[in-house]
């Protein structure tokens, strides 16, 4: 048994090992996520892997609104972490960054997206998308890496987070809406605790 599966299962696991395997063998991140797709869409796609622990709303989350983020998986270097966001109806995320790259996709609900890009040290909206269920994005910083996520559904979202990095313990951003000021920002997972003396900002 390793510590980096939290959420320890056969279809976790076979996931895991297909994304590590694809980044290894891949020249850059656009590539691997190329050939990360179909694996990530099909874990989007089955309905039975994710306990509903791992579903639920979390009041005492670090992003507020009780939004829960459940690390699933992450490597012990740091490199790589999979987990699920779970926004209640009509909560939202602080608008924030995430430092690394990889995809996220919605796994139920429905989520609204707005990407925000810097200009001239204020924060202009430049997109708005609606996801449903199986739809999922690649990330790939500097581009698109600001953003906020509200749920438009009468039932809670949960979107899967596939990214090459800590998410919930590395120091990133969240921002003011209107000043477009930048605040240190760590979310935390709910099941799992950050070092908090390691890895300080
Ligand atoms: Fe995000």
């Amino acid at each position: 048994m390793s510590a980096e599966f939290i959420l320890d299962t056969p279809i976790v696991r076979a996931f895991v090992a297909g994304v590590r395997a694809t980044i290894a063998g891949a020249s850059t991140p656009e590539a691997a996520c190329e050939e990360i797709r179909p694996l990530f869409a099909r874990l989007l796609a089955d309905p039975d892997w994710l306990p509903a622990d791992y579903q639920a709303a979390s009041p005492e989350s670090g992003m507020g609104g009780g939004i829960g983020q459940w690390l699933i998986y992450r490597a012990d270097d740091g490199s790589l972490s999979l987990f699920s966001l779970v926004v209640p109806p009509d909560s939202e995320t602080p608008i924030h960054d995430h430092l690394a790259w990889g995809l996220v996709g919605l796994y139920c609900g429905a989520q609204d997206e707005e990407i925000y890009a810097e200009q001239n040290d204020a924060l202009e909206l430049v997109e708005r998308r609606s996801l449903g269920p199986g739809d999922f994005y690649v990330l790939l910083p500097p581009r698109d890496d600001i953003h906020r996520v509200r749920t438009t559904s009468v039932e809670t979202s949960v979107s899967i987070h596939l990214l090459t990095n800590d998410t919930g313990c590395v120091w990133r951003h969240a921002y003011d809406p209107s000043s477009g000021e930048a605040r240190p920002f760590r979310s935390g997972y709910v099941n799992f605790a950050c070092d908090h003396e390691a890895d300080k900002r």
